[in-house]
């Protein structure tokens, strides 16, 4: 397609802008950048779940040729900001899960780094621990559901409309530790100089990443420089910053002069880069003969680590997706002696989702309602949570065009009715729904240079997403130019003040700022601007205007199940979102059919395994530790509504970078039990879920 249109980019689906530097290996990651005398971080990881390190021989690794330093507790320096326990690497001989670092080697390669790790000898105090999720008893992070929840009935309001309905689901399910495990690892490059630390970052956000830091070193944010230009995927794993940034730039300043570089290893990453918690949610649904819900509880325990809380927030969906006259959810941490959980694409939405979106299909078995007719039969007129009126709810679309393009209508009305060659087959659907938010804090600068292209700065990151060629496409829009005229500059904090690529706000939210920044351009210099002319804009407030105000999708798919494996396959998923306008019809596609595909990831393949006598997950590399491959996805698609609801963001576009994921697991779920018969309600879904 022609990129030479002026002033009509946005809606083109202009081919990532880095794609060519990426493939040709141009592109340089936070490890790649060349850097003076580099030196090579390998850290030493606690072997024991919780207690104490009494002893320590780092002799034999200092001895070795190459060693330039080994950190441990007894003298590493002290860090000044004490806030975030994670983040306090050896700074005190206390253990607080299996593998957290105890101490790091710095050499002068890699190798020579690793094996020096390896002679570090080690004596422990182990304490007894608690590693293993459950319900039962456990400490538990005191939050009983989220404060100033309105519209909550107590607990026996429940009991008692759940007694008195026609019909009711009553069921738990429960969703297993799941990774994040992105392309390029977490990987930290440290220089200190004249008190300033530059940091290569492989981070979703410089701004809060420099912010985040400095106080550990007692440094203003404008003494530490972030520079972070591409990113080999981050899917919420890289907006906290995590230890290995720590250990470097403490590392570094010990040696003046040299650059310290550390790349987690795969294994570590599932210790060291955080990860979906596991959930155990128990829904209670009542409802009318014909499906009207009477109640909607959903109670839900989530792992947490003592190291740090962490909250995913799985009940959160149930509250606003259907209309029920009693409601309550609840939302308990169990603190347990683990790694520390973090973001994972859709947060809280799609484990919440899982529960909520598997328990309605029970519910249209039990009432003998179709599951798309029992979803309209409840669909809110209002937000069940605040009672504001929706800003723009097309659930009902995304379930009516899916259900048209995926041939519902064919569906037996029976599960176990399809038996061929071998293998059962069926069809299954789920809502999928994500916020849409807007990150206010945004600024941009554009400069018109001497080659007539404009420079459009903002320290934003592209994780892999395209938000550099969505950004490129809405400054050519806004500058009236064709995009060939615009030099996107973002992922350092020199730039111009961003928020992070996360939540789904950032595209969105960096794009206000540009959009900003190009009227406050042509107000200053005109549509024929002088070499150098420069200008600089804050992106406008967002007036939600009181409305509720979430995206929404549906989720279509179908499996087929071996009758005497239970392999199961997912032969043809379709997913239908309402995200406003489409900046880029190419990279948003991209999003949804990856995020898809992780949800095909969820449902048949992810499963931390925690061994709970050492407080470890076992499975923790690609061998064990299972994600879709091509093999694994066949038919695969995601369209979009047209929408022309008042604008939302830039242009009416939305955030698309997590609903994608969000119902997935479910719809594949229920097209298992339409097939077989057989309702799963624990992921993954193993073969062994299908035989008995
Ligand atoms: Mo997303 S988990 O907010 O990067």
């Amino acid at each position: 397609m022609s990129t030479d249109l002026r002033g009509q980019s946005i809606g083109v689906g202009l081919g990532r802008l880095d794609g060519v530097p990426k493939v040709r290996g141009t592109a340089l990651y936070a490890y790649e950048q060349p850097v003076p005398q580099p030196a090579y971080l390998h850290p030493v990881q606690a072997t024991i779940a919780k207690g104490t390190v009494v002893g320590i021989d780092t002799g034999a690794a200092e001895a070795l040729d190459g060693v330039l330093i080994v950190l441990t507790h007894l003298n590493a320096p002290r860090l000044v900001d004490t806030n975030d326990q994670e983040l306090l690497v050896l700074q005190s001989a206390a253990v607080g899960f299996r593998g957290q670092f105890i101490g790091a080697v710095v050499a002068e390669s890699s190798e020579i780094a690793r094996h020096a790790a390896g002679l570090v000898e080690v004596a422990y105090e182990p304490a007894p621990h608690d590693s293993a999720f459950s319900v039962g008893e456990h400490d538990y992070v005191s939050l009983e559901s989220a404060p100033g929840l309105p519209r909550q009935v107590s607990e026996a309001e429940i009991r008692a409309a759940i007694a008195a309905a026609s019909t009711a689901v009553d069921q738990t399910y429960t969703t297993p530790p799941e990774y994040t495990v992105p392309m390029e690892p977490h990987t930290s490059v440290a220089i200190w100089h004249d008190g300033i630390l530059t940091m290569y970052e492989s981070t979703q956000g410089v701004h809060s990443f420099r912010a985040g830091l400095a106080p550990l070193f007692d440094l203003k944010p404008e003494q530490v420089r972030v520079i972070s230009p591409y990113v080999g995927g981050g899917f919420g794993s890289k907006l906290e910053i995590h230890a290995q940034a720590v250990l470097a730039a403490m590392a570094a300043r010990e040696l003046p002069g040299r650059a310290v570089k550390v790349a987690l290893t795969r294994q570590q990453m599932f210790s060291l880069s955080g990860y979906r918690p596991p959930t155990i949610q128990h829904v209670r649904l009542g409802a009318d003969l014909d499906g009207t819900l009477t109640a909607v509880a959903v109670d839900v325990l989530e792992q947490s680590s003592r190291t740090k809380e962490f909250s995913e927030g799985s009940d959160g969906p149930a509250r606003m997706m259907y209309v029920a006259p009693q409601r309550r959810t609840t939302n308990r941490p169990v603190v347990l002696d683990v790694p520390v959980p973090t973001w994972m694409r859709a947060p809280g939405r799609c484990p919440g989702m899982f529960g909520l979106e598997v328990a309605m299909d029970e519910l249209a078995v039990a009432c003998a309602v179709d599951p798309i007719a029992l979803r309209v039969r409840n669909e809110p007129r209002v937000d069940p949570e605040t009672g504001q009126p929706h800003a723009f709810r097309h659930l009902l679309d995304c379930l009516q065009l899916g259900a048209e393009r995926f041939g519902w209508g064919h569906r037996d009305p029976a599960p176990r009715a399809r038996l061929q060659h071998g293998w059962w087959s069926g069809i299954g659907v789920a809502s999928a729904t994500y916020p849409d938010w807007h990150e206010p804090d945004n600024a941009a600068r554009i400069r018109f240079e001497a080659d007539g292209t404009y420079a459009v700065q903002i320290a934003a990151a592209d994780i892999g997403t395209g938000s550099r060629t969505a950004l490129t496409q809405i400054a050519a829009d806004a500058l009236g130019c064709p995009v060939q005229c615009v030099r996107m500059e973002i992922g350092d904090s020199d730039l111009p003040r961003a928020s992070d690529a996360g939540g789904s706000v950032g595209t969105i939210s960096w794009g206000a700022a540009i959009v900003a920044a190009a009227e406050a351009f042509r107000d200053q210099h005109g549509a024929d601007p002088p070499l150098g002319a420069e200008t600089e804009a804050q992106a406008p407030e967002v007036n939600d205007g009181d409305r509720s105000r979430h995206s929404f999708g549906a989720q279509f798919a179908e499996v087929r199940i071996n009758a005497d494996t239970g392999e199961i396959r997912v032969s043809r998923m379709l997913g239908v979102f309402s995200v406003g306008r489409v900046i880029n019809p190419v990279t948003a596609r991209s999003q949804f059919l990856g995020a898809m595909t992780m949800g095909i990831g969820m449902a048949l393949h992810e499963h931390g395994v925690m061994d709970p006598r050492f407080g470890a997950i076992v499975n923790h590399d690609f061998a064990d530790y299972h994600i879709p491959t091509c093999a694994d996805i066949e038919d695969l698609d995601a369209i979009w509504l047209e929408e022309h609801d008042a604008p939302s963001g830039v242009s009416g576009a939305r955030g698309l970078g997590e609903i994608g994921i969000v119902g997935a697991a479910a719809a594949i779920a229920n097209a298992a039990y339409h097939a077989t018969g057989v309702r799963a309600r624990n992921l993954p879904l193993t073969p062994d879920t299908f035989l008995s």
